[in-house]
């Protein structure tokens, strides 16, 4: 290897380690830009490469943050110009700051040998059943929401969409699907969730 290939591979190690745009970033991306109002303040959970973040701040008048426990994902989401902050879900945040959440979660389960150890698993996988980081932000989400504020929740069928729902009601949100498309091996959908 010559010294000039060394920061390339450096690079796509990194690249390797944070979640890049997919079908499902796209979907969520544009729904919620379709859906938020200017003037709007909008958290980005699990902001990955920031492509969401970047996109619903491009194409509305909104205010968007992103949050991410990956460093390397704040450091792309950061390049691309979207305020960042490293963290676990909502919890950097105080109570009452956004009028709109939203959130591409790790979703698939998780394979029987799978352990959680390197970023982009922790990107992709949900626990054993896909929901585990879904039911900790449903949690407490709710905290920083405002009190006419709403979430955008990206789900497959592989997690399970009724589980899901069930899972939202349980914790006092009403939902609805807003939008859906269909791929290979799943159906994604996104789900408004309210509480007011
Ligand atoms: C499926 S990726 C979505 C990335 C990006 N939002 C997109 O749509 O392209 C899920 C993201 O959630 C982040 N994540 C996983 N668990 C998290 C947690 N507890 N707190 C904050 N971010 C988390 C991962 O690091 C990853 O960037």
């Amino acid at each position: 290897m010559t010294d000039d290939e060394t920061p390339r591979l450096a690079e796509l190690r990194e690249v390797d380690q944070v979640y890049q745009p997919a079908e499902d970033s796209h979907l969520l991306a544009e729904t919620v830009a379709d859906e938020v109002e200017s003037g709007a303040t909008l958290l980005d959970v699990g902001t990955g490469s920031g492509y969401v973040a970047d996109v619903v701040s491009t194409e509305s008048d909104a205010t968007v943050v992103g949050v991410d426990l990956n460093p390397l994902a704040c450091e792309q989401a950061r390049a691309r110009g979207v305020s960042v902050l490293r963290g676990d879900l909502v919890s950097p945040f105080r109570g009452d700051a956004f009028d709109v959440v939203c959130f591409n979660p790790p979703y698939l389960p998780e394979a029987p040998e799978g352990v959680w150890d390197d970023w982009m698993e922790q990107a992709v996988t949900g626990g054993e059943d896909g929901r585990a980081v879904i039911a900790a932000f449903l949690e407490d989400v709710e905290r920083v929401l405002r009190p006419e504020g709403r979430i955008y929740l990206l789900i497959s069928t592989v997690t399970g969409v009724d589980a899901v729902r069930s899972l939202a009601e349980s914790h006092g949100f009403k939902s609805t699907v807003l939008a859906e498309e269909s791929h290979s091996f799943e159906r994604l959908l996104v789900l408004r969730l309210w509480s007011h």
